[in-house]
């Protein structure tokens, strides 16, 4: 059983659950977005992992689900689990963490604390007035677009894998992605569908596809790459690295023909590169041009 038929049999107990966050509604005007995140030592970052990163990425994963929604941050809570005292650590760890929080405006409001191996489960709340962005609105004939770059993260992670120390910029992104909170806000009333992409683009936009009943066709020439990641793909011609690496925490998302004069003011605005990858079709799945391989994205289970 994967992670996602776990889910489906044993928690989908048609309330809501399947999207980045779970909506609910206050009025008629807004709906409240919640989401939660854990990060195990060891399954999501390396144990030398300094304590000022692991702050950072357990608050933006919860970001960048919240961005995926169009949400603007609320509050979050944090439930720590740690296997000793050590305030070094903790001094940094607050510190990285409560500068993160202040810049996206979010506040800490509650949480708890256990002794354990090292996780951080962190549950955010956010709130969208009218529309949150969501999984399944996409619509044939929609472009789908990604933001940023991918594949970067993924190809840090492999390098560390076998010991090699990956460049100052694929650190970051690995360690620091940053939430795309003003692009999922940006995106309102604009974009059809939504999706921060955690697990890699082909399994991440695989979920739109499902869950809006639609298909897609995609070309990797297309994908919008860092001159490291093109490299190591003309060297290695691993494509698999950007479409199923994870860890990106770009949105990838998707507009009608109508809107895309808008995606142009966003881009200028926010001043991010915003790529159209592909479109989606009446078919079934999602085909990739140009990929000869299967890839597998990362799934838990
Ligand atoms: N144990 C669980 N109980 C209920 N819902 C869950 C559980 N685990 C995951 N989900 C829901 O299943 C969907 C898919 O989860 P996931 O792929 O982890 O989302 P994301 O990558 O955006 O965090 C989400 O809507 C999530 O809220
Ligand atoms: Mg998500």
């Amino acid at each position: 059983m994967t992670e996602f038929e776990l889910i489906e049999r044993y928690f989908d107990w048609g309330e809501g659950i399947g999207d980045d966050c779970a909506l609910i509604e206050v009025d008629a005007h807004q709906q409240l977005v919640a989401t939660v995140d854990t990060l195990i030592e060891g399954v999501h970052f390396p144990k030398e992992t300094n304590a000022h990163d692991i702050a950072y990425k357990a608050l933006a994963v919860n970001l960048s689900d919240l961005s995926a929604m169009g949400a603007t941050p609320l509050y979050f809570t944090l439930a720590l689990t740690l296997p000793a005292m050590n305030e070094k650590w903790l001094q940094d760890f607050s510190c990285t963490l409560k500068t993160l929080a202040q810049t996206y405006n979010i506040r800490l409001v509650g949480g708890d604390t256990t002794k354990g191996a090292l996780s951080i489960t962190i549950n955010a709340t956010g709130v969208v007035k009218c529309q949150a962005l969501m999984r399944s609105g996409a619509k044939v004939g929609d472009s789908i677009f990604v933001s940023n770059t991918i594949g970067d993260a993924a190809l840090a992670w492999q390098q560390m894998q076998v010991q090699e120390i990956p460049s100052i910029d694929l650190l970051k992104q690995f360690n620091r992605p940053e939430p795309q909170v003003k692009l999922g806000q940006s995106l309102l009333g604009v974009a059809n569908s939504c999706i921060d992409i955690s697990d890699g683009l082909q399994q991440d936009l695989s979920h739109i596809l499902t869950r809006s009943k639609v298909g897609a066709t995609i070309n990797v020439d297309a994908l919008p790459l860092s001159n490291e990641v093109t490299q190591h793909i003309n060297n290695t011609d691993d494509w698999c690295i950007a479409l199923a690496g994870g860890d990106d925490y770009e949105l990838c998302f998707t507009v009608s023909k109508a809107q895309l004069d808008s995606i142009q003011s966003i881009e200028k605005e926010l001043g991010i590169v915003l790529t159209k990858i592909g479109m989606i079709t009446n078919g079934q799945g999602l085909i990739i041009k140009g990929l000869n391989e299967t890839c597998q994205s990362y799934r838990h289970f």
